[in-house]
């Protein structure tokens, strides 16, 4: 059976770091609050001259060298982003170019945090389809720009920065054991839009807007859809609760990965966090927390690697691959 393996990792985390230090002078906030009610307690902020696509490139050239290919290796790129550079071209195209990429095709995937869910399940198809072989799938983000800098309940949880897998198409012999995306899970429900949205568009307001949230609502949505997906997924892929040897959450709050982890009866020694030093960075999260914990080592090959997010839409999904 053909199935797509992950190649290589790589991420980009822009230089300027924000300590929750920072908002206590401008908004009535702690870095206590923060800490203790998100996990959060820094974050990367892109300089005014980078846009999401340089963050994109910059991701996907590590993620290239980690796997030992050129751009011309790849077939496609997939980007996944609710803050791209322009309307259009997609961001993708723009990662295309700025690789030197002379063929192939690109797109974006818009399904805000879970959004590289949505983008690996596309790759996922194309690769077993035969669309491609090699492929790049990247979240990049740039939420910095579509903050309330006045909204203490939003402004504090976001971050920039980008990760990028590389997906590869391998012929396994169809058993358990192959390596590589076994399953994937993806939901969505329009009619929760204002519980998660940006008041500004191309075609009513004209401006970019900001981001606006009910916390409180998203977090019950949160705990109780995302063990939901995972659980789901991980039933497609074959495999029981106690096989799962890594879950890579989306990077939101600690307290939602904490509670989704308690629902599929995994120890916190078995979710990789990032959330600490990237706060929330949206579609890029994941990809950041798995090029993070692949550079570190912790992913043994035939470990089972369990991602999961859930993002405005409301739109959530997971997927399930042994490394
Ligand atoms: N500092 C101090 N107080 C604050 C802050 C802050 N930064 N932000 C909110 N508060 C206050 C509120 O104003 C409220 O005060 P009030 O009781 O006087 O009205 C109080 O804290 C409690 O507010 P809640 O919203 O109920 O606080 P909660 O414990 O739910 O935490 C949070 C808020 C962190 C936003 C949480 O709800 C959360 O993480 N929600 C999920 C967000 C998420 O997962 N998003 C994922 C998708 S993101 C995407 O798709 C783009």
């Amino acid at each position: 059976m053909r199935r797509a393996i992950v190649r290589g990792t790589g991420h980009y985390l822009p230089e300027r770091v924000v300590e929750n230090s920072w908002f206590e002078d401008k908004l009535d906030t702690t870095d206590a609050w923060i800490r203790s009610r998100t996990g959060i307690e820094r974050r990367h902020f892109a300089a005014d001259d980078q846009g999401t696509s340089d963050l994109g490139i910059a991701a996907a050239k590590a993620a290239l060298a980690n796997a030992g290919l050129q751009a011309d290796d790849i077939d496609a790129v997939i980007v996944a982003t609710s803050t791209p550079d322009y309307t259009f071209p997609s961001v993708a195209t723009m990662v295309q170019a700025g690789l030197g990429m002379t063929r192939g095709f690109a797109f974006d995937v818009q399904a805000v945090c879970a959004g590289f869910i949505f983008a690996l399940s596309n790759a996922d198809a194309m690769i077993r389809s035969g669309q491609a072989d090699r492929m790049l799938v990247i979240g990049a983000e740039t939420f910095t720009r579509i903050m309330d800098w006045t909204d203490r309940g939003t402004c504090v949880l976001f971050g920039d920065g980008a990760g990028a897998l590389v997906l590869e198409a391998a012929e396994g012999a169809g058993t358990a054991e192959d390596r590589g995306i076994l399953a994937t899970d993806l939901n969505s429900d329009g009619k929760y839009r204002d519980l998660l949205y940006v008041d500004g568009g191309v075609a009513t307001t004209g401006t970019a807007g900001h981001l606006r949230m009910q916390g409180n609502l998203v977090f019950r949505h949160a705990v109780e859809k995302l063990a939901a997906t995972a659980h789901r997924a991980l039933e497609k892929a074959g495999i029981p609760e106690d096989g799962v040897d890594w879950l890579v959450p989306h990077q939101a709050n600690l307290r939602i990965i904490e509670a989704t982890a308690k629902r599929m009866n995994l120890p916190l020694e078995k979710v990789v966090l990032t959330v600490a030093d990237h706060g929330n960075t949206s579609a890029a999260s994941i990809p950041l927390a798995l090029s993070v914990a692949n550079s570190e080592g912790r992913f043994q090959p035939g470990q089972i690697v369990v991602a999961e997010a859930i993002g405005g839409g409301l739109a959530w999904g997971s997927v399930v691959l042994r490394w």
